[in-house]
């Protein structure tokens, strides 16, 4: 790890920088570009599982120092119960960046994010109105712009995202380039518990049960993915192959199993090699998300 300049507002340890303001991470990030350091954003909600750190280790693989960001970002939540119920155990994320040697950890309250009279906002296109942009209106705006001022802030030359959050990655290298941004974006693979079920922060809001049920999620899409290599290749049957693994889960509730290109994210009726399966299943309040590339 670099050492750590002196422009933060606290530091939890020795060396790793806690900024609670867009000021002190750019102070930050400044010093360690003006020292001819490539620096690395991953940008999380916080919740931080082994899934995260190993963003943060690929964001060391591309860059001398790694911030963290932690932020619960309220506009890209649509309904105000999953944003109340949504964990914030910061006390706990910051122990593991610590452990993990993440360089700095930049961790603004709501009104730092978005002070009084704030009405700016960076609006995705075509993109965002499909998936998870159909079922959540307003989301991929809130990611957008929560996520451009991260990147103004933190002024990376590289961030990491995760491929769970597909269309998430898709809108925000469209916006990399889009807005001239001239930042390195990052696709790490989706980090998977040991039954399949892809690590996500909403996986600690499961009972036991529910869990145990979750399971259905990348089983579905691995129905897909086998039912293609046995040669199917109509979307239609794909789709009912992976729906029919979720609806005999009583505690799942399906809401959606598309097939789209892995570019345009528009619905396929042939699969190929550029398809993804992307799907989203409920239990009770948890809603889960899931995507593989069917080849
Ligand atoms: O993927 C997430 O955790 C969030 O959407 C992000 C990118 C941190 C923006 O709030």
């Amino acid at each position: 790890m670099a050492a750590g300049p002196t422009t933060s507002t606290a530091s939890t340890d020795t060396s790793m920088e806690l900024c609670a303001d867009p000021a002190a991470l750019t102070a930050w990030s400044d010093a360690h570009r003006v020292s001819g350091r490539r620096v690395a954003l991953v940008p999380t909600m916080g919740a931080l599982h082994s899934g995260h750190m190993a963003l943060v280790d690929e964001a060391r693989r591309h860059a001398d120092v790694v911030a963290v960001s932690i932020f619960v970002n309220p506009l890209q939540f649509n309904q105000p119960d999953d944003f109340t119920a949504y964990p914030r155990p910061i006390d706990d994320d910051l122990a593991i960046c610590g452990a993990h040697a993440v360089d700095a950890v930049y961790a603004p309250v709501a009104a730092t994010m978005y002070p009084p009279g704030f009405q700016t906002h960076v609006e995705p296109g075509t993109l965002g109105d499909v998936l998870e942009g159909a079922q959540r209106p307003g989301h991929f705006r809130g990611v957008t712009t929560v996520v451009a001022k991260l990147f103004h802030a933190a002024r990376p030359h590289v961030a990491v995202f995760g491929q769970k959050d597909f269309q998430q990655l898709a809108i925000i290298r469209r916006m990399v380039i889009d807005l001239d941004m001239g930042i390195d974006i990052v696709g790490m693979p989706t980090v998977r518990e040991a039954d399949g079920l892809a690590m996500s922060s909403r996986n600690r809001r499961l009972d036991a049960a529910q869990r145990r049920a979750a399971a259905c999620v990348p089983a579905s899409l691995d129905a897909v993915r086998a039912a293609y290599a046995m040669g199917e290749r109509r979307a239609d049957r794909l789709i009912a192959l992976g729906r029919a693994v979720v609806e005999q889960e009583l505690l799942a509730r399906f809401e959606h199993l598309e097939l789209v290109d892995a570019d345009t994210l528009q619905p396929v009726t042939v699969a190929d090699e550029h398809t993804v399966a992307v799907t989203a299943v409920w239990f009770d309040e948890v809603r889960l998300i899931d995507n593989v590339r069917v080849a």
